[in-house]
């Protein structure tokens, strides 16, 4: 798999009474950046700003940025070189520019930016996109940048004007954000501060918000999900079990997911959820980063590949149908061929229906940007293949294990072609068959007919629905 990386959706249409201001979010990294995009375009709705679809037309650009693994600096700026053009072709015509740096790039690197980009009117953090409105008006005086990029006390939160309107089918929600774990090479730490975690009142509130306005499907997100610790309605302290319990009581609201999670969280109660709630999809996103018990204490990560195995174990009990994705980095300091290898085989014992892998990039500031043993560049590319190629071997068998099953299959939207729907499988593939739009919203039983390396395609099955039921069984004790 590939790096997730997105455009804000945007809606171009024209309207009764045209938009005074335009705005362009471009964003890198991950779905919270995702999900940070379309809260930044909400709170900034009320000042006329409406999506447009490229800078030139903008009055405001945005550029939400991620620093998870290298050259995020490099290619921010050369996007900052382009904008530069803009912004000085649109002044030539007499319309403005709004410049802003946003994400984890803008956090970590904060007064640099403006320093080598001075043309950049606002650097704000993650914590900081409730202020947006109150910064746009401050860059519109100010002579310099205005540069938000502390972790205030107040949660963002609380500050952010709710959801609303015509919602996707699937929608993601953000319930933590932040990380104590200090993995030796992640920046997360730093850039998006200590774990927080949203009261459940305000979870299940924007859930509802976004299931009436059509969302079937919720991805709950955080940088450590499943260490979720909110305040629950009575008082007591929800972990995110108990928080899948109350979101699956919503009407209307059919699947639910969550991501990333840390095997040093996976909670008992969390575990009895993926038994006892059928609306918690099958499939489950969870980082072991190697296979190597030496190189996993080097990295921090506080367990080893027997704990992840046992883990596993427990949770395939309580959901026999649950596929497993992951996260693998190769070329750690000190990982050695015996470390990869060990990796490999972890792979093998396990078996993924998919994993992203990552070279090693050393983050500035990052206890392993400094350690000895640094892995040749050469090396990690080696290594890389190596896993991604079992990884793609992993990923094709289990796409093909679906094959002649029938499947709910959540339609999501039109397909490529004419006549074709798009949706998800339980296990997040991208199946498209032939069908009505009028589907669109609903799970249906979908036969799978043909499965290709990423998706699958199918037809709407006839006849009784031979939606796939998993047998409930009991989780052994911790
Ligand atoms: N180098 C390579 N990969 C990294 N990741 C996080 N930090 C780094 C880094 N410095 C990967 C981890 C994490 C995913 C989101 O990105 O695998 O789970
Ligand atoms: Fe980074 Fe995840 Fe480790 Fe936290 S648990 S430091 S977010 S890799």
């Amino acid at each position: 798999m590939t790096d997730p990386a997105a455009s804000c959706p945007t809606d171009d249409r024209p309207t009764a009474s045209a938009p005074r201001k335009r705005l362009y979010i471009q964003t890198w990294g991950c779905q919270m950046n995702v999900y940070d995009s379309g809260r930044m375009a909400d709170v900034l709705a009320p000042l006329g700003f409406a999506p447009t679809t490229t800078p030139e037309t903008a009055d405001m650009v945005i550029l939400n940025t991620c620093h998870i693994r290298e050259k995020a600096t490099e290619k921010l700026f050369s996007e900052l070189g382009r904008l530069r053009e803009t912004k000085a072709a649109r002044r030539a015509a007499g319309e403005g520019m709004v410049l802003a740096v946003a994400g984890c790039v803008a956090q970590a690197e904060g007064a640099e930016i403006t320093a080598r980009a001075p043309w950049v009117d606002l650097v704000l953090g993650p914590q900081s996109y409730h202020r947006l409105p109150e910064m746009v008006a401050r860059a519109a005086r100010a002579a310099g940048a205005v540069i938000e990029t502390e972790f205030p006390v107040e949660p963002k939160f609380d500050q952010l004007p709710a959801v609303a309107g015509p919602q996707a089918v699937t929608a993601f929600l953000t319930v933590q954000e932040g990380c104590d774990k200090f993995c030796s090479f992640c920046v997360v730490p730093y850039t998006r501060g200590a774990e927080y975690s949203r009261p459940a009142a305000a979870v299940l509130a924007e859930a509802r918000l976004l299931v009436a306005g059509g969302a079937r499907e919720i991805t709950l997100l955080g940088q450590n999900v499943n260490a979720y610790h909110g305040e629950g309605p009575d008082g007591a302290s929800w972990g995110l079990g108990r928080l899948l319990h109350a979101l699956a009581e919503i009407p209307g609201l059919l699947r639910l997911r969550y991501t990333t999670s840390h095997p040093r969280d996976m909670a008992d109660d969390l575990i009895a959820a993926h038994r006892d709630l059928p609306i918690v999809m099958p499939f489950l996103h969870l980082p072991v980063q190697s296979g190597s018990d030496r190189v996993l204490a080097a990295m921090n990560r506080g367990h080893t590949t027997a704990d992840f195995l046992r883990l596993l174990e427990r949770l395939r009990k309580a959901r026999p149908d649950l596929a497993l994705s992951s996260d693998f980095i190769v070329g750690h300091p000190g990982e050695t061929a015996a470390d990869h290898a060990a990796s490999l085989a972890l792979i093998r014992e396990v078996g993924f229906a998919a994993a992203y892998s990552f070279k090693y990039s050393a983050r500035p500031g990052t206890p392993a940007a400094g350690a000895p043993g640094q892995v040749a560049e050469a090396e990690k590319d080696r290594r890389l293949q190596e896993l991604q190629a079992l990884i793609r071997e992993q990923q094709a068998g289990f796409n093909a294990s679906r094959a002649g099953l029938t499947l709910p299959v959540l339609i999501t939207g039109p397909g490529r072609h004419p006549g074709q729907i798009a949706g998800r499988s339980p296990w997040l593939q991208p199946v498209h068959l032939i069908g009505p739009l009028g589907l669109i919203g609903t799970e249906v039983p979908v036969t799978i007919l043909t499965a290709h390396p990423n998706s699958l395609s199918g037809a709407l099955a006839t006849g009784e629905g031979q939606a796939h039921v998993q047998p409930r069984q009991e989780i052994a004790p911790a």
